[in-house]
């Protein structure tokens, strides 16, 4: 088992989306961060917990390994819960929900052992126990080894906290920065998206772009555990490097109310001084004057057959918009099928890896920069 100061760190990835998480947490010096499935691994003591929810744009949560022990029937799993030194993690007086999952065990019941890991925890340490629980334990059992987990992040890491209006179809914030990432942006380069519904692609290009680190707006389960010390959270908020930049991130949209939302998500963000929203078709865009940067898009995919012909046309006036006009620009274009991608009739690179979006499988298709 760990000790304090050398956790275990699993960052939760959008499934696809492991290599660069794994990328930015390097970026960010997270010790000996590797990407396995489902996320990436680092270790490190509580103060790195909470910088990386603080400061990781792709991480969907940040869980913290407690423990592992081997118990092959509930009465071993019970003897060794109640031995568990629960006080070294979780206060006495914040509610806890445990969940708890089996696979290829003896104990293969897991609301039974989910019940074990509730009455050791409430019985040994007094802490009540609640479906609503402010913090999540997590058992799961595999191959009769059992590991104890807390969610350290609470809400998923995406509600960045200031996103008052959301219009039809957003992308997770996680997953915008990400396939930002993907395209080579590092915040020095002027960002449009065309189609920018509620502004997450703009708002989190202008807070790469502003160094803001993207939980700067909101709680944590984290705040709630035993470890927690205030003083030091609050001079790591302090301590975030935020740095001016020249450059304006833009969106459309030819939706009024994606470009309502878009605003007032920006202004609560505290960046609508480096963001420009209008009313827009995508077949009337133009490139702003200065620097080429990054075009980059999630268009409608269509839910239903039939649709994808219907799309096809809308991705034809992307593409052929941004070839006329968007010389020395690079794309990048979020959907479903390679036959809406080639569409637009772009010069499409190799595309990324598929990427689980609710259930709905989507990739990034990147061009280099339009001759
Ligand atoms: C999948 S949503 C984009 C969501 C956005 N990335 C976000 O995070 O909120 C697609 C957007 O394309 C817009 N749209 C559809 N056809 C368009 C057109 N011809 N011109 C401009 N915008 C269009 C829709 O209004 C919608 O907001």
């Amino acid at each position: 088992m760990e000790t304090a100061d050398d956790l275990e760190i699993f960052l939760i990835a959008t499934p696809g989306l492991e290599a660069p998480l794994c990328a930015e947490a390097l970026e960010r010096g997270f010790a000996q961060a590797r990407t396995v499935k489902g996320g990436v691994v680092c270790h490190g003591g509580w103060p790195e917990v909470w910088r990386a929810n603080l400061e990781l744009r792709g991480a969907n949560k940040v869980l913290v390994r407690l423990g592992s022990f081997p118990a092959v029937h509930l009465a071993q799993l019970d003897k060794r819960a109640r031995k568990f030194p629960w006080a070294r993690y979780l206060r006495a007086d914040v509610p806890v929900k445990v969940e708890a999952s089996s696979r290829k065990s003896r104990i293969y019941h897991a609301g039974a052992a989910r019940q074990r890991i509730e009455r050791a925890i409430s019985e040994s340490l007094g802490a009540p126990i609640s479906s609503e629980g402010t913090i999540r334990v997590l058992l799961r059992i595999e191959k009769d080894i059992c590991t104890l987990s807390v969610d350290s992040s609470g809400e998923p890491l995406h509600k960045r906290g200031h996103k008052p209006a959301v219009a039809k179809a957003p992308m997770r914030e996680t997953m915008a920065a990400m396939f930002l990432r993907e395209c080579g942006f590092d915040g020095t380069e002027p960002v449009l998206d065309p189609m920018c519904g509620s502004g997450t692609f703009v708002i989190e290009a202008a807070e790469i772009a502003l160094g803001l680190p993207p939980g700067r707006s909101r709680s944590f389960a984290f705040e709630k555990l035993a470890k927690f010390d205030h003083a030091l959270w609050h001079n790591m908020q302090l301590g975030a490097n935020a740095h001016e930049t020249q450059l304006i991130f833009r969106g459309s949209d030819r939706n009024a109310g994606a470009i309502e939302a878009s605003i007032a998500n920006a202004d609560e963000a505290g960046i609508g001084h480096v963001t420009r929203f209008q009313q827009y078709s995508v077949s009337d865009i133009k490139p702003p004057e200065g620097s080429t940067g990054l075009v980059i898009v999630n268009p409608p995919y269509g839910a239903r057959i039939g649709d994808e012909k219907r799309l096809r046309s809308l991705y034809g006036s992307l593409g052929n918009v941004l070839i006329k006009r968007f010389k020395g620009w690079r794309v990048g274009i979020v959907t479903t099928t390679p036959g809406l991608a080639r569409a637009t009739r772009l010069p499409l690179l190799p595309p990324g890896p598929i990427v689980d979006h609710g259930g709905t499988k989507i990739r990034l298709y990147r061009t280099g920069p339009l001759e």
